[in-house]
């Protein structure tokens, strides 16, 4: 077993996000053998709130209203940024152009033209960045990414990659910057939850080509911090139907839903393929199962694998014990801290930049195509 070397960590919003990681951090001795070894020795957030909660992680020596104070910094190896949509492009690419290494909260820019500035600007860098989508690490959505990507489906016919929660069934549910345009973006739920719908499509070359978007913005207000009604203006579901174009073979459907009211589901990722020859089905629902289909001595045949918690990154647990969401994020840091370090060896690797904004020009085209009722083309 080697040593795993220090890598120093600061955070640029510690809320709900910087939180976890504090979290991810806490429990990095699950992971047998990892290279690396996340810090967190900095925090720059300007509620004090947030400073405050940082106050009791030991690691934290600095902790700052002002998030040009980390970007300045020589102390750390890696940032985690993980603020409001709005703030995105002005941190990003402070970040890139000091050459900073960091992990950026998606949807990376509130829309499309800003996503661009950033990922321009990260091309124009040494950094080595990457983008926070954590549910394909869950060991069932691994197998069916690699089952998908083995050819076994063969031509495909159907895609459905979602996301679902009810975290607005709640018409009482206090307004939030998530749910206001100028700090969640006009994107809405698709810059919330869009990433995660499209980072395992996108990374098996299956990139939409046309897209038709059913856009629903259920609650028009919620209360605001006096209680008042406050315009709620985002997107709350978003149904896009996409022709997706594959690398090799026939143009075929798929389809991205990203829903913040789900009547009956708290918190669902799925991924679904089928094609002539195979399919796959994962769901963050039944986390411990996954569902392949073959045809086998002329029947067709759906059959229900356990696939254990057999991670990427193995843990001391071994692969009895179930995975949760807390896993997924471990998982995935474990990811870009190896990617980092050269030492990915094959494995799934974090989202990229680039994967970040073809889904923004997906969205993007949604936009385009809700407004004239008709497909666009990202
Ligand atoms: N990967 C995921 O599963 C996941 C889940 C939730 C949110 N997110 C993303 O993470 C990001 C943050 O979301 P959150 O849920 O943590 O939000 P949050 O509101 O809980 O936290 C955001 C923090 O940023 C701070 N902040 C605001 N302006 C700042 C500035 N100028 N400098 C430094 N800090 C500033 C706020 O004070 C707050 O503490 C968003 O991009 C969001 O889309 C990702």
């Amino acid at each position: 077993m080697t040593e795993a070397r220090d890598v120093r960590v600061g955070i640029i919003g510690g809320g709900l996000m910087g939180r976890e990681l504090a979290a991810v951090c806490g429990r990095w001795d699950l992971l047998v053998d990892h290279p690396v070894r996340p810090r967190i020795v900095a925090v720059a957030d300007p509620a004090p709130a947030a400073r405050e909660w940082f106050s009791r992680v030991d690691s934290v020596s600095r902790l700052t209203d002002d998030w040009r104070d980390l970007i300045d910094d020589d102390g750390m190896d890696v940032l985690y940024i993980a603020v409001p949509h709005q703030m995105h492009e002005e941190i990003y690419t402070a970040a890139a152009a000091a050459g900073r290494d960091f992990l950026g909260e998606k949807p990376f820019g509130i829309d499309l033209p800003a996503a661009e500035r950033i990922v321009s600007a990260i091309d124009a860098s040494d950094s080595f960045v990457r983008v926070s989508s954590e549910f394909p690490f869950y060991p069932g959505a691994q197998r069916a990414f690699a089952y998908a990507e083995s050819g076994a489906l063969g031509d495909i016919l159907d895609v459905r990659s979602g996301f679902w929660h009810s975290s607005d069934l709640n018409r009482a549910k206090p307004i939030n910057w998530k749910r206001r345009v100028e700090t969640c973006g006009e994107i809405g739920v698709m810059g919330d939850l869009g990433l995660h719908v499209a980072h395992v499509p996108l990374r098996l070359g299956w990139v939409p080509s046309t897209v038709y978007a059913r856009l629903d913005d259920v609650v028009g207000e919620r209360p605001g911090p006096d209680g008042s009604p406050v315009v709620c203006d985002t997107w709350d579901n978003a149904l896009l139907t996409c022709t997706a174009h594959p690398r090799t073979g026939r143009d075929f459907t798929m389809l991205w839903e990203t829903r913040r009211i789900a009547p009956g589901h708290v918190n669902t990722w799925f991924f679904e393929a089928v094609g002539m020859d195979g399919g796959v089905r994962f769901s963050t629902r039944q986390p411990t199962l996954l569902h392949r289909f073959a045809v086998r001595d002329g029947e067709q045949i759906w059959e229900e694998v356990q696939p254990g918690n057999v991670s990427a990154w193995p843990v001391v647990s071994g692969a009895i014990f179930e995975f949760g969401f807390g896993d997924a994020l471990l998982q995935m840091w474990a990811s870009y801290l190896a990617e980092r370090d050269g030492a990915l060896n094959g494995r799934f690797g974090t989202a990229t930049p680039a994967e970040a904004l073809l889904a923004h020009r997906v969205f993007d085209a949604a936009l385009r195509s809700g407004r004239a009722g008709m497909p666009e083309s990202p």
